[in-house]
């Protein structure tokens, strides 16, 4: 790329100033801001974007060039991660009625509910309990709205803990910003008699986010330095490292979302273990062992998946520039997974409910969300593999769909989805229009490779060798979320919904994500002010050539607005770019 031109799509585009993250100001938090390293990703094919996610996932463990921030390994977080992991010993053991509980907004509270769930049934008693902005609905398609809404964080806290005397509250939001989880971590802090709060998130605090919370007269900023005022007297944690910036700016569904589940199964892990007996130096040695058995896991998955994930990427592409879906399909927690990261592309990119969906083997039976079966809400609430089975059959032969079946090891059950049986295939997944993949992640040394029907377009398998017999399970399904991430970020990025590193084609469909619109085009148009930036905005969301008259209305009404309209933001930076004097529908067109 050259300095003063980036070319994309064979077009020539000048750069509308220097944007890499040299330029972010002192006042950019990490997570909002461009990664240096996939700079120029939306111009890589698809090896170039492989190598580019494999380095950004690298940083989330040793971030280089950052200064002097505090990150994974760093001694406060490690020593607040086995602080926190003896509190939850202690619940997990005990025979008060006690529970931890875990929450967030969007993927954070997803990974929330995976964690809660997964440790329910290992630890006896329900002590597990998750809240996330939107109740199910949320875990299953994107509800960005309710993320604002920090009442009813509070009314979903206290109602999930009411019969309970001693709470751990691990509240998640990446930015340190999500409204849903101040009101949460709020309450906490006036019930201290009750809660323990922890607040997991990859900022500094003074990069908290500091913008008024509709109906309130705190800031996240102020919430979250309250806690760190209760840190010095183990009243409250904050587990913060900074992460580098993510691959597609502003995306924690990525590096956030893995290292959140990474710090979540240290605690648990590490809990199980029986912290209780050991001393604080011990206990701290033990989560930094666990932590980089992570970072080596990361490190063996993209060193031995470049060709599996590079044909996914490609197959997806294919797929989405055809019009045509993208079907994941696993069991038990990377079922979990790929519904977690299809749901995600619809905010970050603008995509459809139907360009990318996740289903799981067992369907709401093995899901186990605390509202049960919701599938009548609609099909994209409709999960299980014979929801899929009957939608392939609905497919006509001009679709060109990828069926991307993962598998964590031979014994995964969902091979018996795909698999031949007495000479007759059990057509379960089949579609002969369709490109089906299996990817087996494996573990053990002998290989045990299964037939596959003449349908399946390729068998790949991962082998990582971990001497790891504690964590595997966690190890082998964070590579799954690895894959999934890859695949579909790789697919949008190469059917154009990002220019430069950004996500030009989001959804602004909440308060952060109307900062963040306003901020890319100011990225973009060095020159145009935010004032004038959010003018632009404004015009296209109200589709008006004059913003006087929407101009006093509270963020909450314009998000109201934008939140249904497609291309809003793309809509915009090309009117300021333009400083376009003609209609917002003329410039959309
Ligand atoms: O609003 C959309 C979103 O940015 C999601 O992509 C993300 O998972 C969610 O918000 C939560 O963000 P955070 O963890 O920073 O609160």
């Amino acid at each position: 790329v050259a300095s003063d031109q980036h070319s994309c799509g064979g077009v020539n585009w000048p750069l509308f100033g220097n944007i890499s993250i040299s330029d972010v100001t002192m006042e950019t938090p990490y997570t909002e801001a461009a990664n240096k390293i996939t700079d120029d990703i939306d111009v890589c094919d698809v090896a170039g974007i492989f190598e580019k996610l494999k380095q950004c996932d690298f940083e989330m463990f040793e971030p280089k060039g950052y200064g002097d921030v505090k990150t994974l390994f760093h001694d406060d977080v490690i020593e607040a991660i086995s602080k926190v992991a003896n509190i939850a010993a202690d619940i997990m053991t005990s025979q008060t009625p006690n529970a931890i509980v875990i929450s967030g907004c969007g993927t954070s509270g997803r990974v929330a509910f995976l964690t809660a769930r997964s440790l329910n049934k290992i630890v006896p008693g329900e002590k597990f309990r998750y809240t996330i902005a939107g109740g199910d609905k949320a875990l299953f398609t994107s509800q960005e709205a309710p993320e604002d809404n920090r009442k009813a964080g509070v009314n979903d806290l206290i109602k999930s803990t009411i019969d309970d005397v001693k709470v751990l509250y691990i509240g998640i939001t990446c930015g340190l910003s999500a409204p849903y989880v101040a009101g949460q971590l709020d309450y906490c802090m006036d019930n201290l008699d009750k809660f323990v709060p922890v607040i997991i998130g990859f900022n500094p605090v003074y990069l908290a986010r500091k913008n008024p919370i509709y109906d309130w007269d705190k800031t996240f900023y102020d919430v979250v330095t309250r806690l760190e005022r209760l840190t010095s007297q183990r009243k409250g944690f904050l587990i913060n490292p900074v992460l580098g910036g993510e691959a597609i700016t502003g995306s924690s569904r990525m590096k956030g979302g893995s290292i959140t589940m990474v710090i979540l199964q240290t605690i648990f892990t590490h809990a199980l273990n029986g912290v209780l007996t050991s001393s604080d130096m011990t206990s701290q040695l033990e989560c930094k062992n666990l932590l980089k058995s992570y970072q080596n896991t990361c490190r063996l998955f993209y060193e031995s998946s470049t060709t599996t994930v590079t044909t996914l990427m490609t197959s997806a592409t294919q797929s989405l520039k055809s019009n045509s879906s993208v079907y994941y399909v696993s069991s038990g927690g990377s079922g979990v997974l790929g519904i977690v990261d299809s749901t995600e592309c619809i905010p970050t990119y603008g995509a459809s409910l139907d360009d990318v969906r996740g289903f799981i083997v067992g369907g709401y039976g093995e899901f186990n969300n605390a509202e049960g079966d919701i599938g009548s809400l609609g099909k994209n609430y409709q999960i299980g593999c014979d929801d899929l089975s009957k939608l392939l059959k609905l497919r006509d032969l001009e679709h060109n769909d990828t069926i991307l079946v993962v598998a964590k090891s031979w014994d995964d059950p969902v091979l018996n989805e795909i698999q031949v049986e007495k000479g007759k295939k059990k057509l379960k997944l089949s579609a002969s229009q369709s490109n089906v993949y299996v990817v087996v992640i494996d573990t053990e040394q002998g290989k045990r490779e299964k037939n596959m029907p003449d349908y399946v377009a390729k068998l790949f398998v991962i082998s990582i060798d971990l001497n790891e017999e504690l964590l595997s399970e966690n190890l082998i399904e964070i590579c799954s979320k690895w894959i999934f991430n890859a695949v579909s970020t790789g697919a949008h990025v190469l059917i154009g919904k990002v220019f430069r590193n950004y996500m030009v084609d989001l959804k602004v469909s909440n308060q952060k994500l109307f900062h963040r619109s306003i901020g890319i085009i100011q990225r973009f148009c060095p020159s145009v002010s935010e004032q004038e930036a959010m003018t632009y905005l404004l015009k296209s969301i109200h589709d008006v050539t004059n913003v006087d008259d929407v101009m006093h209305r509270s963020i909450k009404d314009h998000v109201l607005r934008a939140t249904p309209k497609d291309k809003v933001l793309t809509t915009y930076c090309l009117s300021a770019v333009l400083r376009c004097s003609t209609s917002p529908k003329q410039a959309r067109m």
